[in-house]
């Protein structure tokens, strides 16, 4: 039930962001798909979405009971079902996650199931439905027989999906529930997909776009930026100055599931001031500045020979927080160099002689993987050290100016940033500047 509620709230919370879908209603019956849909409020409270609950039948077991007080301490809100028909369901949510019934469900809902049944129906106009397993109401096997029930806007069919997902017409179909065991899979010959990832769940089908596949036009393509309440203050900021200030913003992206939070975009120019972009790893940050590696003979290597003038960014997408430097580059020292170098991967440091980093290949890349072969070959005994190449080391972009930037709603975004006049200097000078 912990998986799989955790997979619907992946899915709901994928198409349904909180940024464009904060209130969540969440409908549970008195069974297992209640259940689901009990965890799933709770992961939906901690996704950011502001979640109320009806669940006018609780289920008196011990592990009903917990799922209750676990949602009561997180503050979410428990609506009646007479509080639920107040008012029209689309007033007052954007989403609404149906769990009433599940696949064993046969025969007519009765009271007050009926009542909120009749609320998530077509002609009540309500939000998009996100149907657990089964749009509630509908048969395993025929779905919506008399063509009178829900039209869920999602369904997310959970291990599997059942006979009635044939019948599902809506915008997007998930599967989730990452936990069958290949015995099972094999007796019930079932083909499932293949998960992505860590992900909980995975696009089956559905008529509609998502926001994986990318909209239409591009020109759609448009997150509004903080829902999720942060905002940035000049109080805010770390006492230490701004390498105290990346210090916790990287932590922070790198504990809210960021899959690369070192990863940067680094801007290099020629000495006539041409520009070139491309993405490297920070492989360090301390007092100094900010250390990647890389070939010296590359392109960006030659570059920065010539005009020691740099920039990076990162941008860390669930925070909604970008970070911009820019600065002066210089040559790590080698014995830097070599203790990096020396920590990575055997097969890592074979590929930093492999590799003529910006060269063209002109006999494709079979001439890449003819020298690594040879070069694998000559470094055959793993007890003889790799002799890091003169060509391949760090650098070191010593900062000039370093800005904090928090996404905020309406395009009003924060912009702190800090400057100095040289790379030597203590004293930085804060200023806001206009998003
Ligand atoms: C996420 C990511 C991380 C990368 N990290 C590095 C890196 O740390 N060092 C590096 O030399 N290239 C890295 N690359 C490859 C560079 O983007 C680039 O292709 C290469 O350095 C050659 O760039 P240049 O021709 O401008 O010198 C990375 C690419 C990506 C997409």
């Amino acid at each position: 039930m912990e998986l799989a509620g955790l997979s619907v709230a992946s899915a709901a919370a994928t198409e349904y962001p909180v940024s464009t879908h904060p209130r969540v209603l969440v409908v549970a019956g008195p069974g297992n798909n209640g259940g689901d849909g009990l965890v799933a409020a709770r992961h939906l409270h901690h996704f950011g979405h502001t979640v109320s609950i009806c669940y006018p039948k609780p289920t008196d077991r011990p592990l009903y009971n917990g799922l209750v007080t676990q949602c009561r301490s997180l503050g979410l809100q428990f609506l009646t079902s007479e509080e639920l028909q107040a008012s029209p369901l689309n007033t007052r949510f954007d989403v609404v996650l149906d769990a009433l019934f599940g696949f064993s469900f046969k025969g007519e809902p009765r009271p007050p199931f009926d009542a909120i049944i009749d609320m998530l129906k077509p002609g009540a106009n309500p939000p998009p439905i996100v149907a657990v397993d089964i749009p509630s109401g509908w048969d395993v096997e025929a779905g919506d027989a008399a063509g009178t029930g829900l039209r869920p806007d999602m369904l997310v069919s959970l291990t599997a999906p059942k006979l009635c997902a044939k019948h599902f017409a809506g915008s997007h179909h998930y599967l989730g529930g990452r936990f069958v065991p290949p015995q099972i899979k094999e007796k019930y010959r079932l083909q499932l997909p293949a998960y992505s990832g860590v992900s909980q769940c995975v696009r089956v089908g559905g008529s509609g776009r998502s926001p994986a596949a990318g909209p239409a036009n591009v020109a759609d393509m448009r997150l509004s930026y903080g829902a999720g309440g942060r905002s940035l203050d000049e109080a805010d900021l770390a006492e230490a100055g701004p390498m105290a200030e990346f210090d916790a913003w990287f932590k922070l992206a790198a504990s809210c599931g960021v899959q690369e939070p070192n990863a940067m975009s680094l801007a290099t120019a020629s000495a006539s001031g041409a520009p070139s972009v491309r993405y490297v790893l920070l492989k360090g940050y301390d007092e100094r500045g900010f250390v990647w590696y890389t070939n010296y003979d590359s392109s960006k290597g030659k570059q920065l020979e010539e005009n020691a003038a740099a920039s990076i960014a990162f941008w860390w997408e669930p925070l909604q927080r970008q970070v911009r430097v820019e600065g002066v580059v210089e040559k790590v020292p080698d014995e830097e160099s070599d203790a990096y170098f020396y920590s990575r991967p055997r097969g890592h440091q074979i590929g930093a002689l492999v590799s003529m980093q910006s060269m063209p290949l002109r006999h494709g890349r079979q001439e890449l993987e003819d020298r690594a072969a040879w070069l694998e070959a000559q470094y055959a005994d793993e007890t003889a050290p790799v002799p890091r190449p003169p060509h391949w080391g760090g650098f070191l972009l010593r900062p000039l100016s370093i800005e904090f930037w928090q996404g905020r709603p309406s395009r009003l975004h924060d912009r702190l940033r800090y400057v100095r006049q040289s790379a030597g200097s203590q004293e930085w000078r804060l200023e806001r500047l206009a998003p």
